[in-house]
């Protein structure tokens, strides 16, 4: 169904009067607006700084980061990657964009032509990233991935382009609202990542329900790194960073990735 033209300008005006107001706060009352770590943008400089030392598409040291790590587990995001890089995606959504983690991996990974990064708590980081990255065209959204004004933004800012990889790791009780807002804005050959499948809960469910759908999905699941983490607690060694301290508190719940490939949806 057409939306009438009056109310996709409110959308429109809806969602751009919220940006507004973001880009009238400095990158730091930013950060503090969205409760994130004080550090996060020194850290997001440090990071851009380290990569020379590394191979170009790498982005380990996300993970060696104390701020920035991101909440999935290193070998999951490998496969991850490698099944988006199987379609060579143009487009890529990151849902739940959070301290930028994924998105930097995605983009060092994959150099889509655009990115879209989507975080109701805001994405301090946006013109940090632009910088960093200038052959993406980014668009960031500081509001609820399913809002009706998020929508449009999106469905305008893609015009003749289609998502080719929808990363799903936002509200955890509205995966199901994810993805019937974004399905018909995705390409044929598309891929959603559903993160978070393996313990009950809309994430889960919405993967299994799409299972039934669609004869080539996958899930990854590899708690190894869990494994060695607690392994080395229990043997007395201190944890390295941040992210070891993450796989020994969650002891290998939690994290894991369903994955639909759309071109195969059952007849
Ligand atoms: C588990 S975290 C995502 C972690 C991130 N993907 C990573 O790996 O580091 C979930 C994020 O989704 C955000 N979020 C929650 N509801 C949202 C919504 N409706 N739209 C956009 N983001 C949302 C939260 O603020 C939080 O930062």
């Amino acid at each position: 169904m057409k939306l009438p033209t009056m109310r996709v300008l409110d959308y429109q005006k809806i969602g751009s009067s919220l940006n507004d107001m973001a880009s009238n706060l400095s990158p730091e009352e930013r950060v503090a607006r969205g409760s994130y770590p004080e550090n996060l943008l020194q850290a997001v400089d440090n990071l851009f700084e380290q990569e020379k030392n590394y191979p170009e598409d790498s982005y380990e040291t996300i993970f060696e980061c104390n701020t920035m790590f991101p909440l999935q587990r290193k070998r999951e995001m490998d496969r991850m990657m490698e099944i988006a890089r199987s379609i060579s995606p143009q487009v890529i959504f990151d849902i739940g964009s959070d301290k930028g983690g994924p998105a930097y991996a995605f983009c060092r990974a994959l150099k889509p032509k655009r990115m879209i990064c989507c975080e109701v708590r805001g994405t301090p980081y946006d013109t940090r990233f632009v910088q960093h990255f200038p052959s993406t065209d980014f668009l960031f959204i500081e509001d609820s991935s399913y809002a009706i004004s998020t929508r449009v933004q999106v469905h305008n800012w893609l015009g003749n382009d289609r998502i080719d990889v929808l990363f799903m790791d936002g509200d955890k009780g509205a995966f199901n609202k994810d993805w019937t807002t974004y399905k018909p804005m995705m390409s044929s050959k598309g891929i959603v990542l559903i993160h978070d499948v393996s313990e009950p809960g809309n994430p889960r469910g919405t993967f299994l329900e799409l299972r039934g759908q669609y004869s080539h999905t996958e899930t990854i699941i590899d708690t190894s790194e869990s494994t060695e983490a607690m392994r080395r607690e229990a043997e007395g060694i201190p944890q390295k960073n941040m992210y070891e301290w993450w796989l020994r508190h969650w002891k290998g719940s939690y994290a894991t990735v369903g994955v639909i490939y759309l071109d195969s949806k059952k007849k």
